[in-house]
């Protein structure tokens, strides 16, 4: 059962000296409990197509079903409650908010999703221990290290259990050690069941994808 699904997406960014066609054409599925890598070179829409994937933006023509909706004739509130409920997001910088400690950044989306308190709380004590820092709760981003910072915003994209977990180049601020432990739980996410959909230039993250698919200049070529 898919996730996802892109269908035969275009998207043209408008521009003074002429549209930009950052997607041309692309139809990608994500299934569920699949663990996709895309790779490519800087500028060939990748982001662009997570955006869409995400429920961010929307195509110029084309079609986005998420788990078999079709995204365009949402309102902004069903997209954004899927982004909230069904999506959990993990950029390279992280992204974290800097005055709220690990704890608070993972609690917040659960208190946006109504969460009672209790819950929050003990949901959150569960995600610090499945990324490995259950002693570091009280640490304002400034005092975690940067694959710390990047555990505690998978914990956070986790926290209200999405279908998906979209990251765009989530190992790209990191050395290679510290890679590989954001890789081990994305690995461990996947064995969860959770779908997976990673743009990576880290081609030690996307080995252990279950599929890898390249892009160039806009579209899916292989
Ligand atoms: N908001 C925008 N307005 C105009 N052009 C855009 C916009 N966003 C992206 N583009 C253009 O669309 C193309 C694809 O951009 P995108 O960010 O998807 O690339 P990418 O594959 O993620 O690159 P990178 O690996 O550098 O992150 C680029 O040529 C970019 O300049
Ligand atoms: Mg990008």
């Amino acid at each position: 059962m898919p996730v996802v699904e892109a269908r035969r997406v275009t998207r043209l960014f408008p521009m003074a000296a002429g549209p930009i066609a950052a997607l041309r054409d692309v139809s990608l599925r994500v299934d569920a409990g699949e663990y996709v890598a895309i790779s490519g070179p800087s500028g060939c829409g990748k982001s662009t197509l997570l955006h869409l994937v995400g429920c961010v933006d929307q195509p110029t023509s084309g079609e986005i079903l998420f788990e078999d909706r079709d995204v365009a004739v949402l309102s902004e509130a069903e997209r954004s409650r899927i982004r909230l409920m069904r999506i959990g997001f993990v950029f390279q910088r992280f992204f974290l908010l800097p005055m709220l400690t690990a704890r608070e950044n993972i609690e917040l989306p659960q208190a946006e999703a109504g969460a009672a308190a209790a819950d929050r709380r003990a949901r959150t004590r569960e995600l610090l221990e499945y990324v490995g820092l259950a002693d570091r709760a009280d640490h304002l981003p400034s005092q975690l290290s940067g694959g710390e910072m990047q555990r505690v915003a998978i914990a956070r994209a986790l926290a209200n259990r999405p279908a998906l977990l979209v990251a765009d180049e989530p190992t790209g601020e990191l050395d290679e050690q510290t890679g590989e432990q954001v890789a081990d739980v994305f690995d461990r996410v996947h064995a969860d069941g959770t779908a997976i959909l990673v743009v990576t230039h880290n081609p030690a993250l996307a080995a252990r994808a279950s599929r890898r698919v390249t892009m160039k200049s806009g579209s899916l070529v292989s």
